[in-house]
């Protein structure tokens, strides 16, 4: 069975997902998270809760969100992803509270939910007035909440519909609709998890806006995966410049960034995982793990900024491989379930996972164009029990990859 991670956070034990309500305050990094507290499959979604001095070890804390019940002790509600701000002292988390069957009025509905704790996460009150923000809608979900200026912008998604909804508030209460955003290029799979911020171009004062948005279907190596677009946001309307897959492994899902970093920063998690596979992953009591934490960045090209990923600092003295990979030379990890190659004649990179017992998904092979002026690849290899993290041209192409060796 699968060996824990060593510096990828993972419940103690229990399913989990999407990292949720990533905030920074008085010193620490919160992580919460999707998560079932009762086993180690998805279900009786609630935010476990999670937090770190350095982003290195994780101190997991009791369930932080849990769902309402009903006058029998059953559930009424899921309570899915969301995000975390700081509010007068206190963090308020914005969440989407789902409607079970079994609650009598507009099963399935999604509507958006606050909760308040004014000690540090431990413990929560939900609000008298939610929901806060109510479309009718059974798929509007994931809102991201931070300070922008005066107000508080919310990016959410209608799923179904693969549009990021924009709103905001003076008093995270009341809401009101900015505008939406789609692309069809994109057509295969629902949206979800979007983040929207502001980000400087390094080497510049320019600022540019990054939105991020999870797939559920239709990326690059298949299954689910993110795409980010740069653009311009002018209060009420975000206009796309370019836009690009944010990793090229299949294992980055549901990333979103920490509000409140310190020093500007842009800390990025995600969900180490791809729905086509998560369900059926070989571990037992506890099933799920989050990508190493990283700081994000953009840097100029001649086509417009792009998106630049680095393990955060605080895990530079952490184990990993600074290499070369040469033509010819290949680079076999985890007893050789997965392998990074360079081929010179294509001028690509090739990262390749073998097959597995569990799901016929599995096997995988991502190409990426890459120039390697010195004859070989430079990269960062990050190993852990079960997985590989491969940053290469200076953190512009990143792919994330679960590797469960025999
Ligand atoms: C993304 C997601 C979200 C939802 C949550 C449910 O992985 O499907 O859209 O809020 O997971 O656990």
């Amino acid at each position: 069975m699968t060996k824990r991670p060593r510096l990828h956070f993972a419940a103690r034990r229990g399913w989990i997902n999407d990292p949720n309500g990533l905030v920074h305050h008085e010193g620490r990094w919160h992580l919460f998270f999707q998560h079932n507290p009762h086993g180690d499959h998805w279900a009786d979604m609630s935010w476990g809760h999670a937090v770190s001095k350095d982003l290195v070890t994780w101190d997991e804390r009791p369930v932080a969100i849990r769902q309402d019940l009903d006058l029998d002790g059953d559930p009424v509600e899921y309570v899915f992803s969301g995000s975390a701000v700081v509010d007068g002292g206190d963090l308020v988390a914005i969440y989407t509270s789902v409607s079970l069957p079994s609650t009598p009025e507009r099963p399935g509905l999604q509507t958006q939910h606050l909760a308040r704790s004014a000690d540090g996460g431990e413990t929560w009150v939900k609000d008298d007035h939610n929901p806060v923000l109510d479309r009718g809608s059974s798929d509007f979900r994931d809102p991201k909440v931070i300070r922008d200026g005066q107000r508080w912008l919310m990016a959410a998604v209608e799923a179904v519909d693969r549009k990021v909804v924009l709103y905001a508030s003076d008093d995270l209460r009341h809401w009101h609709l900015l505008s939406e955003f789609g692309d069809p290029s994109l057509d295969a799979g629902p949206w979800e998890c979007p983040d929207l911020f502001p980000l400087r171009v390094e080497g510049s004062d320019r600022e540019r806006w990054v939105l991020l948005v999870s797939v559920l279907l239709g990326a690059p190596g298949g299954g689910s995966g993110m795409r980010y677009w740069v653009g311009d946001f002018d209060g009420t309307t975000f206009t796309p410049e370019r836009s690009d897959w944010l990793d090229l492994g299949r294992d980055c899902y549901a990333a979103v960034t920490w509000n409140g970093a310190p020093d500007g920063r842009r800390v990025m998690i995600g969900w180490l995982d791809n729905w086509d596979y998560a369900h059926v992953t070989p571990s037992s009591g506890w099933r799920g793990a989050m990508t190493l934490p990283r700081d994000l960045s953009l840097v100029d090209t001649d086509s417009g900024p792009v998106l630049r990923q680095t393990v955060s600092p605080e895990l530079a003295d952490c184990d990993h491989l600074d290499v070369v990979v040469r033509p010819g030379e290949p680079l076999s990890l985890h007893g050789g379930a997965l392998t990074i190659s360079y081929e010179d004649a294509a001028g690509e990179l090739v990262v390749e996972r073998a097959g597995s017992e569990f799901s016929e998904k599995f096997a995988a092979t991502s190409r990426v164009a890459l120039p390697a002026p010195d004859g070989g690849a430079r990269m960062q290899v990050w190993v852990d029990t079960c997985s590989v993290e491969v940053f290469a041209d200076d953190g512009r192409l990143v792919l994330t990859f679960l590797v469960f060796p025999h």
